[in-house]
């Protein structure tokens, strides 16, 4: 397996090497393409997949752009994994969320809230996909209107019978919730800092308003936190989100020997 990786990463390269590895594989790696790659000599990523695939069975590429890794998976010979392209999707993060909820929750009648920058969150945009294939999920999309799901995506969804409802308010969202989904503003996909800090801190899930939560609701979040859940939370037996990357492992463990058995 190649890791090939141009945007920063602990969890997702880090588990899918630990997978392969826990498979009997063997991993090559550039952690940081975008600097030690040949991308500084002004490859393209098109050229670098005509290569990287002589060198492995399968791609783990994480990229900047958006669309990156089905561009990748036109050239390649091998099948490319989407570890996240730009504000695009973030699929195997989606298959470890579901796993997470589906361990835990009931999906059926599941009611959800996910926040922060649904605008820019990628793991976002590929759950809620996987979330549309199922029937009687409400998702409660908290977030500051200029940061909120794009539009495009909210059709698609709904069509697909999603139930949506969008709102600016944490904490009227707590109350119903069986599972709280909390992310990151997304920094490197503002323009200017100035942009971001206007968002930085909007919601941050404390202890008081932890209280509010169902007792059997389950904390969630992607990895990894800025300031969106105190560390007071950590403690709280509804605080999913270590163990959710804990998933991770088992879950890429699945997805590359379900690839290698199939192809
Ligand atoms: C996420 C990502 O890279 O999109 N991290 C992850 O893979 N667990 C979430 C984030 O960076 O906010």
């Amino acid at each position: 397996m190649a890791t090939l990786f141009y945007e920063p990463s602990t969890r997702t390269r880090l588990s899918f090497e630990s997978a392969m590895i826990r498979l009997g594989g063997s991993v090559i790696s550039t952690e940081n393409a975008s600097e030690f790659s040949s991308a500084v000599k002004g490859e393209t990523l098109e050229d670098t997949i005509r290569i990287v695939h002589s060198y492995a069975d399968v791609i783990v590429l994480r990229h900047f752009s958006k669309g990156a890794s089905e561009i990748a998976s036109k050239i390649s010979a091998v099948p490319i994994v989407n570890a996240g392209d730009g504000a695009g999707e973030h699929p195997t993060q989606a298959l470890l969320d579901l796993f997470t909820i589906c361990e835990n929750k009931n999906i059926n009648g599941l009611k959800i809230a996910m926040v922060g920058d649904l605008k820019f969150g990628r793991t976002i945009h590929s759950l809620l996909k996987l979330l549309s294939l199922y029937k009687d999920v409400e998702v409660k999309l908290v977030a500051p209107n200029l940061l909120g799901l794009p539009s495009s995506l909210k059709l698609e969804l709904s069509q697909k019978g999603l139930h949506l409802e969008e709102s600016e308010n944490l904490k009227d969202s707590l109350f119903r919730s069986d599972v709280l989904y909390m992310t990151r503003v997304q920094k490197e996909r503002f323009t200017s800092e100035k942009e971001y800090k206007k968002y930085f801190g909007k919601y941050i899930l404390t202890k008081e308003l932890a209280r509010k939560m169902k007792k059997d609701a389950i904390i969630m979040h992607p990895l990894p936190r800025v300031n969106e859940i105190a560390p007071e939370v950590d403690k709280d037996p509804r605080a999913f989100y270590f163990m959710q990357a804990k998933n991770g492992l088992f879950v890429r463990m699945a997805l590359l020997s379900w690839i290698f058995h199939k192809s």
